[in-house]
């Protein structure tokens, strides 16, 4: 239940901050959200936002306080949701049983089962899987000269590997691309704010869709397993139990939806991002193998594509000055924080060599730290070295068509061109 609002000195920032919960604030410009965030965070302390009928959320701005509440999970508690106040009916049904919405020894003992299934064998040889994938996306994008990015390019890429890791079938596989597009439309602002979450029929029904279809694979690998991730998981053994439909279920929602659409916008801004940079092209493409982990990882810092998770405060605690209560909501601004001047000299620029770059694009290190960090690192890093190595000189053109969600931070569409003829 949500706790009524507990003012203190910050009740000025209050008022200041009431922009963030306005979809207006997240559909202009990136620049001037980014200035709003710096704005707000010289104010120096969490600032309150009123979502309307008496609730809100206490946003935390700054590195050092995004960093410490994913460290204390006791505290800043991911149940009842990371995404909604107050889960409705359908994520409770749906992802209820996500290890993103669990804490303690529930997460924990899911989550062992999911890190045991990306065992380093399912890894490498997901890698090796990863550079054909990237380089036949590239070929086919070569030989048919399309002009839009995401479609052509950057949502492929990540669906695919995935597919392939979890060993789904070719024939579910456009379906299933159709399913995760309506899921992830409908989270962020562009149907409410996220603190709102709703999920019109259409999202839903492609969720339980989506979730009917893995329990049929997982039921055919439990009788003949394979070397795939559903067989893995259907196989597990959680507590002397196999992992349930249900289950299997949320933890495939939530790899679709949490890796295939982050990936995809990360590799679409970084494409705009290497446009819009050519000194910064040019030192990628004069050494690749030096520079392209410092570059996936300024892409991840400067485009941000998860811009918040949601917690629920669990226990009474101090943070950046002020005195949080059980009930309170909080949410982190990782696009925030990644562009805290306090940790990033000139944190605006696009700086592939920026050393060290301890950024919270894959959250604050805590025990929900994303899953598929390295994985995500590997597919960009596979796909950036077919695009740039290939003479043909791939360009964005114009900017980006921005979704304006208050989640992540997702680009519709965005044109490209070449430099040179095939
Ligand atoms: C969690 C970002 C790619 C699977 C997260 C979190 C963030 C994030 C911010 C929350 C961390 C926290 O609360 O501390 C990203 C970004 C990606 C990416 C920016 C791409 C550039 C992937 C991929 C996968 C994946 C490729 C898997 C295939 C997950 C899972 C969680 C998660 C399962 C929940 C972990 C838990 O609750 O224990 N991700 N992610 N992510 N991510 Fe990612």
């Amino acid at each position: 239940m949500e706790v009524p609002v507990q003012r203190n000195a910050e009740a000025g920032a209050a008022a200041e901050c009431g922009e963030l919960a306005d979809p207006a604030f997240w559909r202009q410009p990136p620049q001037a959200r980014l200035d709003a965030f710096a704005r707000l965070r010289a104010l120096g302390s969490p600032v309150y936002v009123p979502e309307g009928r008496g609730r809100g959320h206490w946003a935390l701005l700054r590195h050092a306080d995004v960093q410490e509440a994913s460290r204390l999970p006791k505290v800043f508690a991911s149940a009842p949701g990371v995404t909604t106040p107050e889960p409705a009916r359908w994520v409770r049904a749906l992802f209820g049983d996500s290890m993103v919405n669990l804490d303690g020894a529930d997460h924990a003992r899911l989550r062992k089962v999911v890190q045991r299934a990306f065992t380093p064998r399912l890894l490498a040889a997901a890698e090796a899987d990863i550079h054909a994938v990237a380089a036949r996306i590239v070929d086919d994008v070569l030989a048919e000269r399309p002009d839009e990015f995401v479609s052509a390019v950057s949502s492929r890429l990540p669906l695919e590997v995935i597919c392939n890791m979890m060993g789904i079938p070719e024939r579910y596989r456009p379906e299933i691309a159709d399913r995760v597009n309506h899921a992830s439309e409908n989270i962020g602002v562009e149907r409410g704010l996220a603190s709102r979450l709703r999920m019109p029929g259409r999202g839903l029904r492609a969720l339980a869709r989506m979730q009917r279809m893995v329990a049929a694979i997982g039921r055919e690998r439990r009788r003949n397993p394979g070397d795939d991730l559903i067989s893995a998981l259907v196989c597990a053994n959680v507590d002397g139990q196999a992992l349930g439909a249900r289950q299997l279920g949320a933890f495939f929602s939530l790899l679709m939806v949490a890796g295939v659409e982050t990936t995809r916008n990360a590799i679409t801004h970084g494409l705009s991002l290497l446009t819009d940079h050519p000194g910064q092209r040019d030192l990628l493409l004069g050494d690749f193998e030096k520079y392209a982990d410092g570059a996936v990882d300024e892409m991840i810092r400067h485009s941000t594509p998860i811009i918040q998770f949601r917690r629920t405060v669990a226990a009474e605690h101090e943070l950046g000055g002020r005195l949080f209560r059980p009930g309170e909501k909080v949410v982190l601004y990782y696009a925030s924080a990644n562009r805290d001047e306090a940790v990033f000299p000139d944190p605006d620029a696009f700086d592939i060599t920026r050393s060290p770059n301890p950024h919270l694009g894959f959250g604050g290190g805590g025990p929900h730290f994303c899953l598929g960090a390295h994985l995500a690192r590997v597919e960009m890093k596979a796909l950036f070295r077919e695009l740039l190595t290939r003479p043909v000189g791939l360009r964005a053109v114009g900017l980006p068509d921005l979704a304006g969600s208050n989640f992540d931070n997702r680009v519709r569409s965005l044109r490209f061109a070449f430099d040179a003829p095939g």
